[in-house]
């Protein structure tokens, strides 16, 4: 069952009725203001940190669900009849009602007794404020006099305290009301140099901040007292829970329109600027005045909008596919793109399932984000590079998460993940591969973020990769620490005490369990380093001093070459590769094992990185093939395929928090949908272009569009988590939009099955699809460069490139180097499958 449908034409996915599964969400803004915002206005908004800079509440865990947002009342003054236009908070029966998403917007549209109310939320860009463009048309035959209230509940900034410290904060909530704009300013009296602001581009019948007198006692937010009298109370907070209301009253003649702007904004003012005037306690409201001036026209906000509109447009542009395949063409050409944007943008700290108070931005996560992004915004992704790095440890290790507002390691979320510092060499290989940047090797970055610690950034991977060398265990598998990319696979915690923290508890000296992933991503960080380290020992200005002696490249080949010795050795189980060895030096993930037999991420891993793809039998020849036949085997249903099996029926003291879960949900054995790429990598490198494009399509959102009502959460964006074969409810999503799944799997598609590489030297073109196809066509614009991409597959075959043209010049291979003749602004791009 749908809930909705694509609009491809507009980019929009549009939710033809409000009572979806669950809050079906979207993000506004890409910069610095951010708000989620749900198919009914539901949501919050934050200004760069959602814990430490949240402007509005919003309570998660609440019922109904949902509950806080960016509310509108329309109010028919001739019979005192009220709803919301956005169906939430009052549930009145809609007559008509459409909610469209589209790229850091959402419309909501509605019709209620002849009344048309369409409502737009966008944060321009540059901008710290969001506009809601509220346009009421009387398609009623007669006059009609309404009154519109909006409502929207302040968070006193930190969203942790805001929940938790009442007995403070009931008594610090302060706000102003001038010229139609109520100011929220908590706190900025003392310590605070910044405030909120939400105004009206209309004349007010009245307002409200105090949330009690607008609701009346004991009331929620379906019923406010304010809206059912069609009265404000002009009320003034002081302590309590501050809110801002407005009330406009609109006379609408029979066929008439009107437009009404909201805007919420944020401000900052200068330390010795703050108040005007100088010496008082009222807020300096000079440049939120600016703001206001330009946006409550109309004429103003609707070209903000289309500025955002094109700079999505030029975004997206940037890679476009037509392939035979329509749920590939709008995950790839509109919202796969999108929610890596959105991913990168909020890491893991806000969403429907991330409270924004827990999780800042996470070292292995944002260095795997930017891995589908990098192509969009190159400059966010280098700057993101260079603050992740610069929170690296000396050692080489890492600080699992940093806070965005201060970028400063996080502490209470600890290190110790032996995972997390080859990550980073991905994500800067990554980068350079997508811009031939090679200067960012050179820039000076810090450690621990402590001054005069700087090094290049370069020797940053350098210790990246000396952490894991330093780090081995009895087999030589490198050490696994707190955990590796399975953050639930805590071999060294042995929590025996309910609700300590998995992430955090070691009980265990650590030197024995081992990890086959971290050995599996070692050898792909170093072969990306092979490739670096060639280059930098060559470019390298000599005025930088390093600390380190440079690595040839030749040491990471060996060192790479060392490792798969180890891992044929110790991480082979004969069918598949093992996953780890635990404190007591015992195989998991090996057909010992009675439980979690299988593990579905070295499979993954290790194909990637090259192993069991020779021909040569001493490199394992074959055992690519095998370890993937045992994942269709043992792994892949119709949902997805499954992070391990057996699913752990207990829980087991020295796994960790991977057996805390019921079976079939997330780290025990459900669809951890980040992985599956992973496989879809591995296949499309055996050349299995069928198999691979079948797993991409089971967890492909939109492909699952049908069965809404068992997947749950949106069509439109991957989730981190489908339930598995075990869990009762095998086929539902959940945890989505924030997951590595959305990078990963626009990797596996552009880059492993339509086979668009970017490389050290070029541009390399190598599809593994579908052999159904009679091939597909792209634009990729490259280092400046638009290719128009066309291939053909005239043999109906997975794998195979007969014939490259490049302008009309056949060339060798399917690599099209930057430095080539024939690679001009504009490059046509022919290639033959056989
Ligand atoms: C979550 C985390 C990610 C981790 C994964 C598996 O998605 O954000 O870092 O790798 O879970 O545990
Ligand atoms: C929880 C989640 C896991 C996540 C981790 C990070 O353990 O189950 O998926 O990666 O938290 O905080």
């Amino acid at each position: 069952m749908k809930f909705g449908y694509f609009d491809d034409a507009q980019r929009e996915y549009v939710i033809t009725r409000p009572d979806t599964p669950l809050p079906w969400i979207n993000y506004l803004g890409c910069e610095a203001y951010f708000g989620l915002i749900s198919n009914t206005a539901g949501g919050y908004s934050f200004y760069k940190d959602a814990r430490l800079r949240r402007l509005t509440r919003y309570r998660y865990n609440n019922s109904p669900l949902d509950m806080g947002g960016r509310y509108l009342y329309i109010r028919d003054n001739n019979t005192g009849k009220y709803w919301s236009p956005t169906w939430m908070p009052t549930r009145v029966n809609l007559d008509e009602y459409e909610c469209r998403h589209g790229q850091g917007y959402t419309s909501i549209a509605s019709k209620f007794n002849g009344i048309k109310s369409s409502t737009r939320y966008f944060v321009p860009l540059g901008e710290s404020l969001e506009i809601w463009q509220v346009t009421l048309t009387n398609e009623s035959g007669s006059n009609v006099d309404l009154s519109l209230f909006s409502a929207i509940e302040f968070c006193l900034w930190d969203a942790n305290d805001d929940a938790t410290n009442f007995q403070r904060n009931y008594s610090i909530g302060q706000v102003e009301v001038v010229d139609e704009v109520i100011y929220h300013k908590t706190e900025y009296r003392e310590r605070r140099d910044h405030f909120a602001y939400f105004a009206c581009s209309e004349k007010l019948a009245g307002f409200d901040t105090i949330r009690e007198d607008f609701l009346g006692a004991y009331r929620g937010w379906n019923e406010p007292a304010v809206v059912e009298n069609g009265e404000s109370c002009n009320s003034f907070a002081n302590g309590w829970q501050p809110i801002g209301s407005h009330h406009v009253k609109v006379q609408l003649k029979a066929g008439e329109q009107r437009q009404i702007i909201f805007i919420l904004g944020y401000q900052e003012n200068p330390k010795d600027d703050k108040f005007d005037p100088p010496g008082s306690q009222i807020i300096n409201k000079k440049s939120a005045k600016k703001a206001l001036e330009k946006y409550l026209q109309p004429v103003n906000a609707n070209k903000a909008f289309d500025e955002l509109r094109d700079y999505w447009t030029m975004l997206l542009g940037k890679l476009q596919v037509t392939t035979p395949d329509e749920h590939t063409n709008r995950m790839v050409n509109i919202w796969n793109a999108y929610q890596c944007m959105v991913t990168f943008n909020m890491s893991r700290s806000a969403s429907y399932f991330e409270s924004g108070i827990g999780r800042g931005m996470g070292f292995r996560d944002s260095n795997q984000d930017l891995l589908g992004f990098v192509h969009m915004i190159p400059e966010r992704a280098r700057e993101r590079i260079l603050d992740l790095s610069a929170t690296q440890l000396k050692n080489g290790g890492a600080f699992h998460q940093y806070q965005p507002l201060t970028k400063r390691g996080n502490n209470d979320v600890g290190s110790g993940f032996n995972d997390d510092p080859a990550w980073l060499v991905l994500g800067v290989s990554a980068y350079i591969k997508e811009t031939g940047d090679w200067s960012i090797l050179d820039e000076l970055v810090q450690y621990e973020n402590e001054p005069e610690t700087e090094t290049p950034l370069y020797e940053h991977l350098q210790r990246s990769i000396q952490y894991t060398l330093e780090r081995l265990g009895p087999n030589n598998l490198p050490l696994i620490g707190r955990a590796d990319w399975n953050d639930c696979l805590n071999l060294n915690c042995f929590s025996e005490t309910p609700g300590q923290s998995f992430q955090t508890t070691t009980n265990k000296e650590g030197k024995v369990a081992e990890s086959v992933f971290i050995a599996g991503l070692f050898v792909l960080a170093c072969q990306e380093m092979e490739g670096l380290a060639e280059h930098y020992s060559e470019s390298r200005q000599s005025t930088v001093e390093t600390t380190f002696d440079l690595q040839p490249s030749a040491f990471y080949s060996n060192a790479a070459s060392e490792m798969e010795t180890t891992i044929w050795k110790a991480g082979w189980d004969g069918d598949w590769f093992r996953r780890a060895y635990d404190d007591f030096g015992h195989v998991l993930g090996s057909k010992e094992n009675t439980e979690g037999q299988i593990f579905i991420e070295p499979q993954g891993i290790c194909i990637m990185a090259g192993l069991g793809l020779d021909a040569a039998p001493s490199s394992g020849s074959g055992n690519a093939v095998k370890a993937l036949d045992a994942v269709a085997e043992y792994l892949a249903t119709p949902h997805g395929i499954m992070l391990q099996q057996p699913a752990f029926s207990q829980y087991y003291l020295h796994l960790g928090e991977i057996s805390s879960y019921p079976p079939g949900y997330k780290e025990n054995a459900g669809i951890f949908c980040h992985t599956n790429p992973w496989i879809m990598i591995a296949e499309s490198l055996v050349g299995r272009g069928d198999q691979a494009f079948d797993y991409y399509t089971r967890i492909n959102p939109s492909a699952r569009e049908e069965i809404s009502e068992l997947h749950k959460c949106e069509p439109y964006v991957y989730a981190q988590m489908i339930a598995g074969k075990d869990a009762a409810t095998h086929g539902e999503a959940k945890n989505s939009w924030l997951s590595g799944t959305a990078a990963w799997n626009y990797v596996a598609i552009t880059q492993s099955i339509l086979g668009i590489q970017p490389t050290l030297d070029g541009l390399e073109i190598n599809p593994v699809i579908p052999s159904t196809w009679d091939g597909f066509s792209a634009t990729r614009i490259y280092r400046g460069v638009t290719y128009h991409i066309r291939v053909t597959n005239p043999k109906h075959i997975c794998k195979g490139v007969e014939k490259v043209i490049v302008n009309g010049k056949q060339i060798e291979g399917s690599l099209i180097r930057v430095d080539a003749d024939a690679v001009t602004s504009e490059v046509n791009v022919e290639i033959t499958m056989g």
